[in-house]
């Protein structure tokens, strides 16, 4: 088994600000299938309760310098020593991953970064652990290519962005933190700003992102990649998408253990139990025909808000009941608050982040609402697949990659191609009459749960990479 060094800011179950953490917690794992044996490296939060996931301290500490300064670390581990954790207070004993409570980036957030990722090269550089490939993920890890070289290690490298959106720009007083020898890499390849991701597209020895048809789209429109068009098309003999998987031992409405009621493509009984669950938590009228509609996610205007705002109103003529759980942006908080306020029968909004609800919701709705301008890839998409949940989707990266526009026959949901509201409108629309029509809505329950994304087929493709890059 050849080893891995998988880094990343988030790994479910142990902390999760949203799907970067689901592929932390699903890759790893199915590349044993495969010959490669990965260690999971991660920050240890404060927010994670090391007594319920048995963690331990580990013999393995050390010092890392960030300008004059020095830092301890000491590394923990789960008791099977795939997942390791970077331990230290001043930077990660508080809650939050990136936002405090009131969702504020915390300001020190370039430093936390930086910090981790010198221990990820440190550990490296010591020989507390020999990867072959080190597997690099968004912009907190995307500086460890160059840190290597710097240090003249040469463990292949591989960067997987998960959005092009967040790139992690720094200042020149942070950039002043690293050594001489980083910055005489950085020099020649920054622009204008200091920017993580940009070092990262230049020094990772391979760069991919999560779906074959983000990757083709980031390569045609130049503002998905929000300043780094020039850069992606110079690199692009070394660019790639895969398409994300799911870990079906836990999103799976069979073996679900944060839903009542359990159902499978054989026997789709549970989900009305789920669904009448749902419309009490919802502290709705339950009605079995009624179209049930679940969004959950986190609330950017990337991910289709301002279309919804604008046709929610249009809708409350139709026998269909809307439940949106996430947390983000005040004012779209603000605007979902309201419509719920006004409807309370037929809209209801959650704020926060809440683990278990989000299954319910999965279980419990008919239809899911995903219509992001842009999507690497989604993954509640294709977790709603699984449940029966039929996707309502903008045909755009992962998500036109994963559903399948009904035309009367077949198809695992509904998707629209222009991004605008009366778009948006007609398929919702569509996608509420098809669902009243009971052999139609059987049929497109059967194909959706019928799909299997396990995360065999992209742990398969992971593992021709790695070997390609090892060579
Ligand atoms: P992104 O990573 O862009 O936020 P994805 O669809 O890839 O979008 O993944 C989002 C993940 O985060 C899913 O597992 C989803 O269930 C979860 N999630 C997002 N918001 C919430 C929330 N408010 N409560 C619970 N889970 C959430
Ligand atoms: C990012 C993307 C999302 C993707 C997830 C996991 O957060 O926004 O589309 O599914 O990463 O790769």
């Amino acid at each position: 088994m050849s080893q891995i060094l998988f880094v990343s800011a988030e790994v479910a179950p142990y902390s999760k600000a949203g799907g970067l953490a689901d592929v932390a917690g699903g890759l790893p794992p199915a590349l044993k299938a495969y010959k490669y044996n990965a260690t999971n490296l991660s920050p240890l939060y404060g927010s994670i309760n090391c007594q319920k996931f048995k963690l331990k301290e580990t013999t393995i500490s050390g010092t890392v310098y960030l300008g004059k300064d020095a830092y301890l670390y000491k590394i923990w581990s789960n008791d099977d020593e795939s997942h390791w954790f970077v331990h230290n207070d001043e930077f990660f004993g508080r809650n939050g991953i990136y936002t405090d409570a009131r969702g504020e980036g915390f300001p020190d957030n370039n430093l936390r970064f930086f910090f981790f990722q010198k221990v990820a090269v440190d550990l490296i550089k010591r020989a507390h652990i020999n990867p072959k490939v080190v597997h690099c993920n968004d912009h907190h890890t995307a500086l460890i290519p160059l840190m290597l070289k710097a240090v003249n290690e040469n463990a292949a490298t591989l960067l997987t962005v998960h959005n092009f959106q967040y790139q992690g720009w720094f200042s020149s007083d942070e950039f002043g933190l690293l050594t001489q020898d980083e910055q005489n890499l950085i020099n020649p390849v920054a622009t204008q700003h200091y920017n993580a991701m940009e070092l990262g597209l230049h020094y990772a020895h391979h760069v991919n992102t999560v779906s074959p048809n983000y990757a083709k789209e980031i390569l045609e429109i130049p503002d998905w990649s929000f300043g780094l068009f020039d850069k992606i098309q110079s690199i692009k003999d070394k660019f790639s998408g895969i398409l994300n998987g799911v870990d079906y031992s836990y999103w799976n409405p069979q073996y679900d253990s944060h839903i009542e009621h359990r159902f499978d493509v054989e026997n789709t009984f549970g989900k009305k139990l789920n669904k009448a669950a749902l419309q009490v938590h919802c502290s709705w009228p339950v009605a079995p025909d009624t179209a049930v509609i679940g969004n959950i996610s986190r609330l950017v205007d990337a991910k289709g808000y301002p279309l919804i705002i604008d046709i929610l109103p249009d809708l409350m003529e139709l026998d269909v009941q809307f439940v949106f759980l996430g947390t983000g942006m005040e004012a779209i908080q603000n605007k979902l608050r309201e419509f719920a306020n006004a409807y309370p029968k037929k809209i209801a909004y959650f704020n926060g982040y809440d683990e278990p609800f989000a299954h319910l919701i999965e279980a419990g709705a008919d239809l899911f609402l995903m219509p992001s301008a842009f999507e690497p890839c989604g993954l509640n998409q294709i977790y709603s697949l699984k449940y029966g949940t039929l996707p309502i989707v903008h045909e755009t990266g992962g998500l036109a990659d994963t559903v399948e526009n009904w035309d009367g026959e077949t198809g695992t949901g509904f998707s629209f191609n222009q991004h605008n509201s009366q778009a948006l409108l007609e398929t919702i629309v569509r996608a509420i009459q098809t669902y009243q029509d009971k052999k139609s809505r059987e049929k497109l329950i059967q194909n959706a749960m019928k799909k299997d994304f396990s995360w065999s087929f992209a742990a398969k493709k992971y593992a021709a990479l790695y070997k390609s890059l090892e060579s």
